[in-house]
């Protein structure tokens, strides 16, 4: 048994890997979050409430702690600050595995929203150039499976929305024809994959891929069609009008509705189009690095998430 630290795993992404580790009790494992804790109560799970992010707190906070797997994404985290001195403590407190708030695609892709998050990487590279100080690696799981079942995912903690494909509505925004290979893995399946990675012998290393199912929106607008015996409206995209910053669809699937057209066009357009545009690059499309570590692991198909959401959403009316 070892000491496993989540940071920000109450969220949407690290909610399933503490759930499933709690679930497990192999580990002693303590989540952080910077709310009442009284909120987070998870079975076989220790949470306590982190708000004071300065070296020597966290550095206390971290003694004994064999791994660290942060979940916060850029956008939450201005300049990576929190992240970064978390990174620090952990070098400090002598962490053996640290995980970086990644979860997502290939890196270093030349897709603008990822940017965010290379000051991260680069401040772990920096840190072993000259001695490793720190092991650390990657989870790869492309996208999230989770959210082809919007508005009805499996999790009621997983907060999704229609990302280009909406089973609801029966419809779909691809680029070009929507054949680029992407890379879905189901939240429960990445929290299986990294639980057993805690005390895995490989090292992590920055390339983690996950691979839950390798395929394309096109198959999935195709399942979904034979599912729900609906044809879907499919909104096709041309990726040199995406890299313009030009999203040419009558649909422009959002994080949330009614939003005002300035937050449309500022902050909702740009952040799909480097999803759309993403995928059409293959930054989802990662290579099964983990599932030759695991072969015993079977993963959940986009049929069957596909087919559980609908039904979910059968049930609803
Ligand atoms: N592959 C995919 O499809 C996919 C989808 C979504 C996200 N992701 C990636 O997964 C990672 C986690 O995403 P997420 O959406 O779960 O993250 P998130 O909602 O931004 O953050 C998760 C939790 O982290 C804590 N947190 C946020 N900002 C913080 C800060 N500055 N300092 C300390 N704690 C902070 C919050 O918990 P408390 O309020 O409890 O402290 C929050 O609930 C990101 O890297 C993101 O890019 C991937």
């Amino acid at each position: 048994m070892v000491r496993v630290t989540i940071v920000g795993g109450a969220g949407r992404v690290g909610r399933s890997i503490v759930e499933e580790l709690g679930k497990q009790g192999k580990h002693e494992v303590i989540l952080w979050t910077r709310r009442d804790p009284s909120e987070h109560q998870i079975p076989g799970v220790k949470t306590i409430q982190v708000t004071d992010y300065s070296h020597s707190n966290l550095v206390k906070l971290l003694q004994g702690t064999h791994t660290v797997l942060a979940f916060f994404n850029p956008m939450s985290d201005p300049g990576s600050r929190n992240q970064i001195a978390l990174i620090d403590a952990a070098v400090a407190a002598r962490v053996t595995r640290f995980a970086p708030s990644e979860w997502a695609g290939k890196v270093r892709s030349g897709i603008k929203m990822y940017d965010m998050k290379e000051p991260v990487l680069d401040h772990l590279e920096k840190l072993n150039r000259e001695k490793k100080v720190i092991e650390w690696g990657i989870f790869q799981p492309g996208l999230l499976m989770d959210y082809l079942a919007h508005p009805c995912p499996p999790s009621k903690h997983f907060d999704t929305f229609p990302l280009l494909f909406d089973l609801e509505n029966a419809r779909a925004v691809v680029v070009e024809d929507g054949t680029a290979p992407v890379v879905f893995t189901a939240s429960t399946d990445v929290a299986k994959v990294v639980a057993r990675a805690i005390d895995h012998p490989e090292p992590w290393t920055l390339d983690g891929g996950i691979v839950g199912e390798r395929t394309s929106y096109k198959e999935v607008i195709e399942t979904a069609e034979r599912i729900t015996g609906r044809e879907f409206t499919v909104y096709r995209l041309n990726p040199d009008d995406l890299e313009r910053g030009e999203f040419k669809s009558p649909w422009i699937p959002s994080y949330a509705p009614n939003l005002p057209p300035e937050t449309m066009r500022d902050v909702v357009v740009p952040f799909i189009s480097g999803w759309a545009l993403g995928i059409y690059k293959g930054v989802a499309d990662v290579d099964p690095v983990w599932n030759k570590r695991l072969p015993d692991i079977r993963y959940e198909t986009v049929d069957e998430m596909l087919r559980g959401a609908w039904e979910r959403l059968q049930a609803r009316k």
